[in-house]
C-alpha cells in the first residue's frame, strides 16, 4: 500500500470547523425563514435509480449526458446515481407516499448534490443546495411568493448585489410550435452552428439558445421567439407574477434567453444572479414544473420550486464583508491537582445542566498554559480550581475580557455565572 497522504476527491470539499460555524449560522437563518412561510422539511436518499433523473431532468441535458455519478450496484446490478439535484427525488417521494392526496405541500430539503463538472471557484462536484418545492399549486400567487421569499432572504442576509432574471417558457403546445420553428430556422443556418448545436438540433434545439459561443450570438439573437407562440393563459399567468413582484417592490429583468438547464420547466422560470462571483454568478434558480409529476408516473399536479447553491451564497456573504461567526463558549474550566480535577468534572456537568456551553480542560498542563487555551477558546469566563479552592468546594471565576476575579461556592455558582455572562 502506498504511503502517500490520501486527499479528498477533486471538487469535493471538506468544510473545516471555522467555516462550519458560518454554515451552522446560515442553516439556522434558513430554517427560520422557511418556517416563516410554512415550508416543512423532507429528507430523501442521496442515491436514486438512474432512470429517475433521466426521466425528470431530460436525456439531452448536460447533467444527464455528462455530469451524473452513475454506477451499477455490484450486488444486484441496479443502475444507480448520486443525486445531481433534489427536485426529481422530492417529487418521487411525494408520489411514492401519496403526500398530495388531500392537500398541496410546501416542502424543503437541503444537502449535498453531485455533478461531475469541471471544478472552479463556485463550481464543485459535491455542492450543497437548499431546495424549496410547492406542489399542488397552480399559481401565479405561489410563483410570486417564492420569488418574494428569496428577496426576503437576501435582505435578511444583508446581500444587495443580487438581481432577478425572469422568463416564461409557456406551456407544452406553445413550446412544440416554437421548437418546430426553431429547428427550421437552425436548419436554414446550419453553416453557423457549432458541433454541439448540430448535435442538439433535433434532440433539444431550445438549449442552443443557451450557447455561449460568441460566433453564434447574432444568429441566436434573431431566432424565432417563444414569446410569439405563447397562448393567452400563459401570458396572463406571467403578467400576474410580474404584477405581484412590482406591487412588492421586487425589481426584475425579463430575459427571454433564460431557458434553464433542466427540461422539466414550463411557464415561470427565474434566476438570481450576482456579478461578484465571476462566471458562477447564479446563486438561486428555479421555476414551474407542471408536467413533472405525470412525467414520472404520478397523477398530474402543478408545482413550482427553486434551489440555491449554499457555497456560492456563503462566498458572496464573505465577499460582502461578513466575518466568520465565532464559536460560543461560556465557560472554560481550568484545574490542577486530583481533588480539583474531580470538582472540575462535577462543576462542568452542573453548568451544562444550567444550559451553559462549557469546555472542561483535558490533558493537564500548568495553569498558565491552560489559561492560554481558555483565552483561545473564546470563552467568556474561566472557572479556575486549584487545591485551595477544591478543599473548600469553591471556584474562582475570571472574566476573560478583564475584570476582577471572584471566588464563589460551587453550590451558588449558577446565579453569579449568569450575572457575569450577561455583563459580557
Ligand atoms: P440548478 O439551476 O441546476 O437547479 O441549481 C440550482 C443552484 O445550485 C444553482 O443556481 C447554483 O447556485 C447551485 N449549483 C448548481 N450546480 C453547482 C455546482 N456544480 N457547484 C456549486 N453550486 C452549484 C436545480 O438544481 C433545480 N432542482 C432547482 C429547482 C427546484 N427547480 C425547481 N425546484
Amino acid at each position: 500500500m502506498s504511503n502517500e497522504t490520501l486527499q479528498a476527491i477533486r471538487g469535493m470539499n471538506d468544510i473545516l470547523p471555522d467555516e462550519a460555524e458560518l454554515w451552522l449560522w446560515f442553516e439556522e437563518v434558513v430554517r427560520d425563514w422557511l418556517a416563516s412561510y410554512g415550508y416543512r422539511n423532507i429528507r430523501m436518499p442521496l442515491v436514486e435509480p438512474t432512470g429517475l433523473f433521466k426521466r425528470a431532468i431530460g436525456e439531452v441535458t448536460d447533467i444527464v449526458e455528462k455530469e451524473m455519478y452513475s454506477f451499477e450496484d455490484s450486488l444486484n446490478g441496479d443502475q444507480l446515481t448520486l443525486r445531481p439535484e433534489g427536485t426529481a427525488s422530492c417529487v418521487r417521494a411525494v408520489l411514492q407516499h401519496n403526500l398530495l392526496y388531500n392537500a398541496p405541500q410546501r416542502l424543503y430539503y437541503s444537502g449535498p448534490m453531485f455533478r461531475h463538472e469541471r471544478p472552479q471557484k463556485g463550481r464543485y462536484r459535491q455542492f450543497h443546495q437548499v431546495g424549496v418545492e410547492a406542489l399542488g399549486f397552480t399559481g401565479p400567487d405561489i410563483d410570486a411568493e417564492q420569488i418574494l421569499m428569496c428577496a426576503r432572504l437576501w435582505k435578511k442576509l444583508g446581500l444587495s448585489d443580487v438581481t432577478l432574471q425572469l422568463n416564461t417558457l409557456g406551456d407544452a403546445e406553445a413550446r412544440l410550435r416554437h421548437r418546430a420553428k426553431l429547428i427550421a430556422y437552425f436548419e436554414q443556418n446550419l453553416a453557423l452552428l457549432d458541433a454541439e448545436a448540430v448535435r442538439r438540433l433535433h434532440s433539444n434545439p431550445l438549449r442552443i439558445l443557451d450557447s455561449k459561443n460568441p460566433a453564434m450570438q447574432a444568429m441566436i439573437e434573431a431566432a424565432p421567439k417563444l414569446m410569439a407562440e405563447l397562448d393567452e393563459a400563459a401570458l396572463t399567468h406571467f403578467a400576474a407574477v410580474q404584477a405581484i413582484l412590482t406591487q412588492h417592490g421586487v425589481a426584475f429583468e425579463i430575459n427571454p434567453r433564460l431557458v434553464r438547464g433542466l427540461d422539466y420547466y414550463n411557464r415561470t422560470v427565474f434566476e438570481w444572479v450576482t456579478t461578484r462571483l465571476g462566471a458562477q454568478g447564479t446563486i438561486c434558480a428555479g421555476g414551474r414544473y407542471d408536467g413533472l409529476l405525470e412525467q414520472i408516473g404520478g397523477k398530474a399536479a402543478p408545482a413550482m420550486g427553486f434551489a440555491m447553491g449554499i457555497e456560492r451564497l456563503l462566498v458572496l456573504l464573505q465577499e460582502a464583508g461578513m466575518p466568520l461567526p465565532k464559536p460560543k463558549i461560556d465557560v472554560y474550566v481550568v484545574h490542577q491537582g486530583e481533588l480539583a480535577a474531580n470538582l472540575a468534572f462535577v462543576l462542568a456537568e452542573q453548568l451544562r445542566d444550567l444550559g451553559l456551553r462549557v469546555i472542561l480542560h483535558c490533558g493537564g498542563g500548568s495553569f498558565k498554559s491552560q489559561m492560554k487555551k481558555a483565552d483561545a477558546s473564546g470563552a467568556k469566563l474561566a472557572a479556575v480550581i486549584g487545591d485551595d479552592e477544591a478543599a473548600v468546594n469553591e471556584v474562582s471565576l475570571k472574566p476573560m475580557q478583564g475584570g476582577a476575579q471572584i471566588r464563589v461556592s460551587v453550590q451558588n455558582i449558577g446565579a453569579t455565572i449568569n450575572k457575569l455572562i450577561k455583563q459580557e
